[in-house]
């Protein structure tokens, strides 16, 4: 072999991230098979007056990052919530979140984001976004490292959870966590508050996903406390890199941005809500 092609090889390696995942291989239905439908790398759930429906992986990941691309229920979404998430099992899990808050036509679908940390969750914030989410698929993901917990929407930080154990606050670092992805009905709370009640006779309705990238620390098949220790060797892997241990300067900036224009909701200012503000709040 040439050093010319050894160095192409090399270089190919670095450069293939080699992410993304096929859904029958990954994913599996938990709830409702008989309403998704996989073609290809497309997977589409519907909702109607009978079930909403969910797939999960068959894998656990401890740290690394995760993304799907989404198209949300075009037209009438009143009442539905789409929900892409990671969750570990058990009362004490931890539990990252997105979800998709639908609404009548026309007016705007939130994304509410939170985090459970040991069973705990509480920590909503919700924002608008800057693109109508029915047209096109847009790249929703998580980045989950030592340091902190990243949701983007289309590479763009719109929430940042940092680890601040050593202000006494817990952080999710020992629990590997499944992905997740369903559609449900939600019209008790999800559209302004509860008022708008999900129009059923606009039902079927119809989210689909596509393009999952998975580049994280797999706990599958291995002595959980073995793979939990490899998994929590720092920078050994991508996202423990010390580059990554705060946002660049570039995506700081957007994220201030999203966070003046697009955020609607926080917990943190929520003083009506908590007697205590939680400790994550107040540093
Ligand atoms: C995914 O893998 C399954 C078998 O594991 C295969 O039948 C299917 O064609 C693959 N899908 C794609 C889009 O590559
Ligand atoms: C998680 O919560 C339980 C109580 O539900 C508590 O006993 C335990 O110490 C907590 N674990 C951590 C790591 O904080
Ligand atoms: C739905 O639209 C109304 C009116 O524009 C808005 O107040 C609300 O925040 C939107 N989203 C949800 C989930 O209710
Ligand atoms: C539900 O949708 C139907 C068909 O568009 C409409 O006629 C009806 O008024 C809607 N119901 C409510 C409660 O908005």
């Amino acid at each position: 072999m040439s050093s010319f092609v050894i160095v192409f090889l090399i270089l190919s390696m670095l450069l293939n991230t080699g992410v993304g995942v096929n859904f029958t291989d990954v994913f599996e239905s938990s709830w409702a098979p008989d309403h998704i439908a996989v073609v290809g790398d497309q997977v589409t759930l519907s909702l109607d007056s009978a079930s909403g429906c969910g797939f999960e992986s068959k894998f656990k990941y401890l740290f690394g990052k995760a993304s799907a691309q989404i198209k949300l229920v075009k037209g009438d979404s009143a009442g539905t919530v789409i929900a892409f998430y990671m969750s570990s099992e058990g009362a004490n899990h931890d539990e990252l979140d997105f979800e998709f808050l639908g609404n009548v036509s026309g007016e705007p679908y939130l994304v509410q984001t939170n985090v459970y940390v040991n069973g705990t969750g509480d920590r909503e914030q919700r924002h608008g976004l800057w693109f109508d989410p029915t047209v096109d698929f847009h790249t929703y993901s998580f980045f989950w490292n030592h340091h902190s917990i990243i949701f983007s929407v289309d590479d763009i930080p719109i929430r940042v959870f940092k680890n601040k154990e050593k202000k006494g606050v817990p952080y999710p670092k020992n629990q590997g966590m499944g992905i997740y992805g369903s559609l449900w009905n939600a019209d008790d709370w999800a559209t302004q508050g509860g008022r708008v009640k999900t129009n059923w006779s606009h039902s079927p309705f119809v989210t689909t996903f596509r393009s999952f990238e998975i580049d994280a620390c797999d706990l599958s098949g291995e002595d959980t406390i073995a793979a939990g220790a490899k998994c929590g060797k720092l920078a050994q892997f991508l996202w423990d890199k010390p580059a990554k241990k705060r946002l660049e300067k570039s995506k700081k900036r957007q994220f201030k941005m999203v966070q003046n224009k697009y955020l609607v909701y926080d917990y943190c200012k929520d003083t009506a809500r908590f007697t205590q503000m939680p400790k994550e709040c107040l540093y």
